[in-house]
């Protein structure tokens, strides 16, 4: 492989791999909010830029070029797409006939400048042996909080993928405790305003390279638009949420490396999809913030989030209740593979029910705007896993700043109640978090997590192969150094025959 030869003569881990190195995206100040590629498919990829700078034409023609070498000499397809105003001036080319389970290079000219060079990759044919799928899952990278050293690393580890399950923006102020600040006083609402946020993001050097090292597969979560929204609710309440909703939506895909057929219309923008990795998996990317029914007993006047005892909020166990909406839940129920080995279920929060009091006798206290939030959406789900026996099933999340390490069961309140599949879900890239002291206390009422840990910053590696599902929780130093290096707190092992992770 390649990248792995060229990463060989590299003398520091952390180092950028050499065919990015040479040119940062700030040197081209056309492209200089770096490039990516996302949602690789068998036959193809979509890359991304967006064009830069100051007097721009309302559009303007962009080649793109896909090589299969890292000097682009053998160029394996090439286009031209328009970047206009209307949309930021991004570009979001899709090339097709592509080669399957291969490296390519890729970057973009327009305007007489050439953007800095990426790598990704397309999938393995959906009928084709894959022997394995190694990946991250990353979230929750707010800029202001810290530095972007966990990106660094990512970029220098060898990936066939990038997930990122969401809060890639977040669109609160920067205040005393803010290490670098965000531009604004306020809460971003509008568009100009979400479209600054991302720029100032997709500014940091670490957070391009991740971009260019690996295709990215993305789901976003609340804080791409506001916190611990719901529908169209904010948890405001706020009059004008839905033109809110829309302004977001828009500046998210014109930042991200989706297809032009997701490009939102109003307040609409549909991010559910499904890849096959060759014979090795299913992935599932699902949306759960924008169909979702409302959280239930909120705090008084505010819409969102609330922790509550369950016997306060029996509405929680209403059966019609869902977090997926009726439609996108029975696109799942109908979608599981009983033919591969391994289902990933890419998806933005923790499963996995966590009380924050002893849950015996029904008495748990619970976060109403995770999956505990709907627990019947929740067994719903699971039943269906375990009734079509369902091989493999990993629920991969994010969102809640911390990394856990779960068996799912159906009903958590029976010891003896079988494991039908298992969570990993992973903690922030820098987004703050509880006290570890808070989790620690809470983890002998919630036995099925086998691993909680709020007080780590970074992400999951993991590598699937037709036997097994190996994990590696990849932790900082400390996200306050942009230099920080990293290490392997722990390590995880899934049979691929048996749901529940063991320490390895
Ligand atoms: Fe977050």
């Amino acid at each position: 492989m390649r990248r792995r030869t060229l990463l060989r003569g590299s003398t520091a881990l952390i180092a950028v791999p050499a065919w990015v190195r040479h040119a940062g995206a700030a040197d081209v100040p056309r492209f200089a909010l770096g490039i990516a590629s996302g949602q690789p498919r068998a036959d193809g990829v979509v890359l991304w830029t967006m064009l830069t700078g100051a007097g721009l034409p309302e559009r303007v023609d962009v080649k793109w070029e896909v090589a299969l070498d890292a000097d682009f000499k053998q160029i394996a397809a090439a286009g031209v797409e328009v970047a206009e105003a209307a949309w930021s001036h991004s570009v979001h080319a899709e090339p097709a006939g592509l080669a399957p389970a291969r490296w390519y290079w890729y970057r973009f000219s327009a305007l007489g400048q050439v953007s800095i060079a990426g790598r990704t990759r397309t999938a393995p044919a959906p009928d084709a042996a894959a022997a394995a799928f190694d990946f991250v899952i990353t979230s929750c990278q707010r800029y202001d909080v810290g530095h972007y050293a966990a990106w660094k690393h990512v970029a220098a580890e060898s990936l066939d993928a990038v997930m990122f399950v969401g809060d890639y923006i977040y669109e609160y102020p920067s205040n005393a405790r803010s290490v670098r600040p965000v531009e604004g006083s306020g809460v971003v609402r509008t568009l100009a305003q979400y479209r600054a946020r991302y720029a100032t993001h997709k500014s940091d050097p670490a957070l391009q390279a991740a971009h260019a090292a690996a295709p990215w597969l993305l789901v976003w979560d609340d804080h791409e638009v506001g916190n611990d929204y719901a529908n169209l609710q904010g948890q405001d309440l706020e009059a004008d949420f839905k033109a809110q909703r829309a302004a977001a939506y828009r500046a998210y895909w014109e930042h991200m490396p989706f297809p032009k057929s997701a490009r939102p219309v109003d307040a609409d923008m549909r991010i559910t999809g499904r890849l096959d990795w060759g014979r090795l998996a299913r992935l599932h990317l699902i949306d759960d913030r924008q169909y979702r029914d409302v959280q239930v007993c909120p705090k008084p006047g505010h819409g969102g989030s609330n922790t509550v005892p369950l016997k306060d909020c029996t509405a929680m166990l209403d059966p019609h209740r869902t977090l997926l909406g009726a439609e996108q839940e029975q696109w799942l129920a109908d979608g599981w593979d009983t033919t591969r080995p391994w289902n990933l279920l890419v998806q933005q929060t923790l499963m996995a029910r966590f009380s924050w009091s002893d849950p015996a006798n029904g008495a748990g206290t619970y976060w109403t705007d995770g999956w505990d939030g709907y627990p019947l959406a929740r067994k719903r789900l699971l039943e269906r896993v375990a009734q079509r026996k369902v091989p493999g099933v990993v629920v991969l999340g994010g969102d809640v700043h911390s990394n856990y390490v779960a068996d799912l069961k159906v009903d958590y309140d029976d010891p003896a109640a079988p494991v039908i599949a298992t969570e990993f879900c992973g903690t922030s890239i820098t987004s703050l978090s509880l006290p570890q002291s808070r989790i620690t206390a809470v983890l002998p009422f919630n036995p099925h997590i086998r691993y909680g840990r709020s007080d780590q910053r970074g992400y999951m590696r993991l590598k699937l192969t037709p036997q097994e599902l190996r994990a590696q929780i990849r932790v900082i130093d400390n996200a306050l150094d942009p230099a920080s290096g990293i290490a392997t707190a722990v390590q995880f092992v899934v049979d691929a025959q048996r749901p529940g992770a063991h320490a390895a």
